[in-house]
């Protein structure tokens, strides 16, 4: 019965340590992620060899996008997980909504608002997020520069990237300074000092990841104008000259 009562007392310490852990994972291959993105403002030509890399071309004779697909059921896994372990601290319900922005109004305590934004873009990712990596589980074939900047424009999916964007970069970002607040990581001597350039230094990833996103945001659409004529076609090196004709799923 004791041992009961201790296992049960040491439950929310280890759902609080797993909600970190996953957080983490998720930021690292997040940045992992915008990087492999960003390709595209290299060209055409590097995003198509960057998405055959992950497809596995590095390994064997052949790309097989169904990698891509593993990968992205193994983050929409981590999504599910972290999203869960995150929803035992929303408010529960309108009253008690009510009731914290009430205190975070007359506290106006910042990190407290930080926490309140982290709910609000965590609740929104729950959408945002599983909309596109169901896509990227599906058709992972669809991923090149020319499948991509389709999708993105012809298919209309930049409205939902751009939110998701921003949701995800302030969720991060905030998610990332909060860790290193609650487990003590570069707590160095003076604690109100480090906190201050911590936050200097979450601003600062935010500001860099967003303006890479947006980078890349516009040059997905850049092409997609290029290639409107052509929507729903193959592209042909004549119509893009950079671009190399990469067998795109359902368009080639
Ligand atoms: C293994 C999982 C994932 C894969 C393979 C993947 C792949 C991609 C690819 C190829 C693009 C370029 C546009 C396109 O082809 O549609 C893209 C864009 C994007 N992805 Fe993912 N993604 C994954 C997970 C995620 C997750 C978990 C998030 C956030 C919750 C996310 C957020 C975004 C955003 C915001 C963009 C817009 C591009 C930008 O502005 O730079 N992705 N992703």
């Amino acid at each position: 019965m004791k041992s009961m009562t201790m296992l049960k007392s040491r439950m929310p310490a280890r759902l609080d340590l797993l909600q970190s852990l996953s957080g983490l994972l998720l930021v690292l291959f997040m940045w992992l992620h915008m990087f492999f993105v960003a390709s595209i403002l290299l060209g055409a030509q590097a995003f198509d060899r960057v998405a055959s890399m992950m497809e596995g071309a590095l390994f064997f004779e052949q790309a097989y996008p169904g990698l891509v697909s593993l990968v992205a059921i193994g983050v929409f896994a981590l999504f599910v997980l972290h999203a869960f372990l995150a929803m035992r601290k929303f408010p529960a319900s309108y009253r008690q909504y009510r009731v914290f922005h009430g205190h975070m109004k007359r506290m106006g305590h910042e990190d407290t608002t930080l926490w309140f934004v982290q709910v609000v873009t965590g609740f929104a990712m729950f959408f945002l997020g599983s909309v596109h990596l169901y896509i990227m589980m599906t058709r992972p074939d669809t991923i090149g520069a020319y499948g991509s900047s389709n999708r993105v424009l012809s298919e209309w999916m930049w409205p939902l990237y751009l939110l998701l964007l921003l949701a995800v970069e302030l969720h991060g970002s905030i998610g990332l300074y909060r860790l290193t607040v609650k487990w003590g990581w570069f707590s160095g001597h003076n604690a109100v000092e480090s906190r201050r350039n911590l936050k200097r230094a979450k601003w600062v990833i935010t500001v860099f990841f967003l303006a890479l996103g947006l980078a890349s945001l516009a040059a997905f659409i850049k092409i997609g104008m290029t290639q409107s004529d052509h929507y729903g076609q193959p592209v042909l090196p004549s119509a893009y000259s950079t671009m190399p004709v990469r067998s795109v799923g359902g368009l080639s």
